[in-house]
């Protein structure tokens, strides 16, 4: 099943102007949303945190101390996770190596 590329008005009230173009937003794998700006988020308390930048990175980990924002606080986790995944996979590779001397081992000449 393939996601639709593009949308159209089929969601909007008749009352919405109809804008000239969509507002691009672009998720990073495991890192912020990119959101073309000039952006204004309302806060859950009501209070509006504006950002004039042409791209705005929107914090989607929740690790951010400037959030909204993304401040790349996200990014220690990945390093993280590829050591471990890199030491996961090296103690892998290094217990098929023993069995293969094993199996050589025993292995008749
Ligand atoms: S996505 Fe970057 S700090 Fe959360």
């Amino acid at each position: 099943m393939s996601l639709p590329t593009e949308r159209t008005e089929g969601h909007r009230s008749p009352e919405q102007p109809q804008r000239a173009e969509a507002t691009r937003l672009t998720p990073l794998r495991e890192g912020p949303l990119l959101v073309e700006g000039p952006v204004e988020i309302v806060m859950p308390d009501g209070t509006v945190e504006r950002c004039d930048r042409p791209v705005v990175a929107l914090c989607m980990c929740r690790r951010s101390l400037r959030s909204p924002f993304c401040d790349t606080s996200h990014r220690p986790r990945l390093r993280r996770e590829r050591r471990e995944r890199e030491k996961e996979e090296k103690a892998e590779k290094a217990e098929k190596d023993k069995q293969e001397e094993k199996a050589e081992e025993r292995a008749p000449e």
